[in-house]
């Protein structure tokens, strides 16, 4: 299948995996996906798992994620981690603004642009997390939200940066539930985030930022949002925690 982008596949491992978990995992993937070049692999383990990781992925296709960062560069901020302590681990691409952060630590648009910015300071690439919720679904606020999460959450970036960021769009009530969105609805949402950035930078910048689709990607129903001309990669969750289902997904994607 030509794509116009390349793909981008990316495991969220999310809180999941001790270290010796997590080389198992990186083991078979290396051993199953060593051929693949159609795609960007990017494996997301949380942070503890990272220095190990990155050792084992070296000779490897597979690169390293990770699934937040701090907006500051360093200091007294406890407990938090800074893109230039992930740039020591190889690490090439750093997910922000994930649902679960904006539910749970309330995370906002305006955090998650300064984030951004302190991700590019380093080359660090951000993966921009939008989607809307049951209830903006059911309310036909989707594409309200995706574009105050858009305009906000990618303030302040240069068009170069822009190219450079990769977006997921997560419909939150496709996370972890099984319910994937529509191949047409996922093809929607992504056209019309991209007609986002085309009016928010340009229409250059728009052709070339790749948009991801997160939600309950599953190695049955990959091929087919892949196959949309605007999904261009996949945020995979639970499915990313086996060698089989993640290699499924990619290798169903090409
Ligand atoms: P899921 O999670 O694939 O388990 O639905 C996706 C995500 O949260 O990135």
């Amino acid at each position: 299948m030509e794509k116009e982008r390349k793909l981008i596949i990316a495991g969220n491992w999310k809180m999941n995996k001790n270290v010796a978990e997590a080389l198992d995992l990186i083991q078979g993937l290396k051993r199953e996906l060593v051929q693949v070049k159609e795609v960007d692999m990017v494996v997301c383990p949380p942070f503890t798992a990272l220095s190990e990781v990155s050792k084992q992925i070296l000779d490897s296709n597979l690169r390293l994620g990770a699934q937040n960062m701090s907006e500051h560069s360093g200091g007294a901020y406890t407990g938090e981690v800074a893109a230039m302590m992930l740039k020591e681990f190889s690490v090439r691409y750093v997910i922000l603004g994930h649902s679960e952060r904006r539910q749970y630590q309330k995370e906002s648009d305006e955090l998650i642009s300064k984030k951004a910015l302190a991700a590019h300071a380093v080359e660090l690439k951000p993966i921009i997390c939008v989607g809307e919720t049951l209830a903006e679904l059911e309310g036909g606020k989707t594409e309200q939200v995706l574009a105050t999460q858009i305009r906000g959450s990618l303030a302040g970036l240069t068009k170069e940066q822009m190219g450079e960021t990769v977006i997921a769009y997560e419909p939150v009530w496709a996370i972890g539930t099984g319910k994937t969105a529509s191949t047409e609805q996922a093809q929607g949402a992504h056209a019309y985030i991209r007609s986002l950035i085309a009016k928010q930078f340009d229409d250059t910048v728009a052709r070339r930022v790749r948009i991801q689709y997160g939600g309950s990607v599953k190695p049955a129903n990959a091929r087919e949002l892949m196959s949309q001309p605007d999904v261009d990669g996949a945020l995979v969750g639970g499915a990313a925690l086996e060698v089989r289902s993640f290699a499924d997904i990619i290798k169903n994607s090409i």
